[in-house]
């Protein structure tokens, strides 16, 4: 069967509208990644995250790139799940145990401390409903087939940051940009046509917060 990749472009306003609401310790992590330059996911892609996680009810996810916990908190809130997730960064996987601990969530949401592309050992024996790759662009394709082989049959992938603030849609600057940001767009273009082209997923990539894909397995 031919498959055609189609572009849609929708020239409209584009407002999501959603009803999300904040704990004290949630918007304390708000406040915090705003002040300290953590980049942590905004609130549409949030709202898309969480309907997806509410659709689906996961019971194991895996995150790659906790930063504070902040995404790991509120993906293990939405419908009870338990969240293994991965964090590179010492100072980071610190704060981020100190919030999972006062959000009480110990026992759903694991922190990993490695490099992603090191930690497969840590989660190879669990079964994933919902993978959510949040971490380094450059290599969203390397974690894509890393851990991809530990998603259920019935498993979905979620990637944020898949436009990278406008970049990667509109390439008509990049010239002006740094040669490492280049590429980093030029990866996650790659990175696109590869899912985009990939025979063992559904996938689509809305223009939903920073851009967010949704991978589902055929
Ligand atoms: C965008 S932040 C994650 C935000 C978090 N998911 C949220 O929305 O609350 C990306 C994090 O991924 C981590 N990271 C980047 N590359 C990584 C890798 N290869 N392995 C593990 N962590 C990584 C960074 O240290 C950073 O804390």
């Amino acid at each position: 069967m031919e498959t055609a990749i189609v572009a849609v472009n929708v020239k409209a306003v584009r407002t999501v509208k959603n009803n999300l609401t904040f704990d004290s310790l949630e918007l304390e992590l708000r406040e915090y990644a705003k002040e300290n330059g953590v980049p942590i996911i905004i609130d549409e892609g949030l709202s898309f995250l969480e309907s997806v996680i509410r659709i689906k009810k996961p019971i194991n996810i895996l995150e790659i790139g906790s930063a504070i916990g902040y995404s790991a908190i509120r993906m293990a809130r939405a419908a009870n799940s338990n969240v293994y997730s991965i964090e590179r960064d010492e100072k980071m996987y610190n704060l981020a145990i100190g919030n999972i601990n006062k959000a009480n969530l110990n026992d759903k949401i694991h922190i990993i401390f490695k490099d992603a592309l090191e930690a497969f050992d840590d989660v190879k024996d669990i079964k994933f409903d919902l993978i959510f790759i949040d971490a380094a662009k450059a290599q969203y394709h390397k974690f894509f087939d890393l851990y991809t082989p530990l998603l259920n049959d019935e498993g979905v992938v979620v990637c944020d940051n898949m436009y990278f603030h406008g970049l990667v849609e509109d390439i008509s600057n990049i010239d002006n940009y740094s040669r490492s940001v280049r590429g980093l767009i030029r990866k996650l273009n790659e990175f696109h046509e590869y899912l985009l082209n990939n025979n063992d997923y559904h996938t689509s990539i809305y223009n939903i917060g920073d851009g967010m894909s949704i991978s589902v397995k055929k």
